[in-house]
């Protein structure tokens, strides 16, 4: 093999079945989704796992399942609920199309899932990694899956240079985990592949000499492990500077949540205007979004930033004592400051809670 191929030699990659399972029995995390092979466990955690780190995932999980332990429940309850039990995930259109699959489920299927990678794709907020990922594991179907860790797995595995980003390059890494998956032992092959991912075959300084597929990663015999996955281009990050509103009537504070299309549709927050400084008495009395409001002079609560995709967002939290309340709106509600921990709130607006109660004793 020349030093710069890629080898996405399915055939050669047969041999790792064994190996790799072993190294599994031996090496496997603890982890609390692991205990349940009931298809709902394992849909939930997936979910979850998509877009937010396992040890993120751990504690939510558990709690989500005592709230939600079956999916008759879960299609039961309100968005709000299922959104409560959301926050620290992030991501929540994840928790509104788990909440809808669920409907779907009771409805239309019985309450039994689809028993096929097929007919789980029908359902919302399930892909093709997750549809696998269920059949697999749940189902015990031999199915392919390729997330973050798997997919650097077989990269090295294959010397298959090409970032994640890069076009068509899944589409051969979907190709050579389709051939290799085993018949027996799918769900197993492919959490090994994961953990392995995980904890040895790490994005920078995998530790081959620990690895059991070393002797037939091509990558490593070419010396590129290093180099390969290539590293995707990342997205500039844009900085944006905001206010946002504590405005007050006695104990009760102004809230908003957030409407369809706008970063985190369905949470609560805090509304937040773009002016800064001396601009932002005259943008509350002005803001259609606060009603609006006759209020105070502002007075500066603290200060925090958070992260939206690509975006870095500097807030400004500013207090003001409102004259009165501005007109009714949907979506807009005075809450009292010690209810608020009962809405489901977007992380940020947590955070300019706890300077609003330290603004407003009780
Ligand atoms: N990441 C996504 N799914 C996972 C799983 N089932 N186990 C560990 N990590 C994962």
């Amino acid at each position: 093999m020349g030093r710069r191929t890629s080898s996405l030699d399915a055939n050669r990659l047969q041999a790792i079945g064994r190996p790799l399972l072993a190294w599994y029995s031996r090496a496997k995390r603890d982890l609390p989704w692991r205990r349940s092979r009931d298809p709902y466990a394992v849909w939930v955690s997936e979910i979850m796992l998509q877009q937010t780190q396992v040890e993120r995932v751990r504690d939510s999980f558990v709690r989500f399942m005592a709230a939600f332990p079956d999916v008759h429940t879960l299609a039961n309850a309100t968005e709000d609920e299922v959104l409560r039990l959301w926050e620290g995930l992030g991501y929540y259109r994840r928790a509104r199309q788990l909440h809808a699959a669920a409907k779907q489920i009771v409805v239309r299927h019985a309450g039994l899932f689809p028993r096929s990678v097929d007919g789980l794709l029908e359902l919302p907020g399930i892909g093709r990694y997750t549809a696998g990922a269920i059949a697999s594991i749940a189902m015990n179907i031999s199915a392919p899956i390729l997330e973050a860790n798997s997919r650097r797995v077989l990269a090295r595995l294959a010397a298959h240079a090409a970032p994640p980003d890069a076009g068509g390059a899944d589409a051969a890494l979907w190709t050579l985990a389709a051939a290799i998956v085993p018949r027996r032992h799918p769900g197993r092959f492919n959490q090994a592949l994961m953990d392995l991912g995980a904890m040895v075959c790490t994005p920078r300084q995998p530790r081959c000499t620990a690895c059991p597929l070393a002797a037939c990663c091509a990558a490593h015999q070419q010396g590129r492990e290093a180099e390969i996955p290539g590293r995707p281009r990342r997205r500039a990050t844009e900085s944006i500077r905001e206010s946002a509103i504590v405005a007050r009537i006695g104990d009760r504070v102004l809230v908003l949540r957030r409407g369809p299309g706008e970063w985190w549709e369905g949470l609560w927050d805090f509304p937040r205007l773009s002016a800064v400084g001396r601009g932002l008495s005259p943008a509350i009395e002005r803001s259609p979004l606060l009603g609006p409001l006759r209020c105070g002079p502002p007075q500066r609560l603290g200060s925090l930033t958070h992260s939206v995709t690509h975006h870095r967002i500097a807030v400004a939290v500013v207090g003001c004592e409102a004259v009165r309340r501005g007109r009714r709106a949907a979506g807009l509600a005075w809450v009292p400051l010690a209810k608020i921990g009962r809405l489901a709130m977007t992380s940020p607006g947590r955070r300019i809670a706890k300077l609003a109660a330290e603004w407003l004793p009780e």
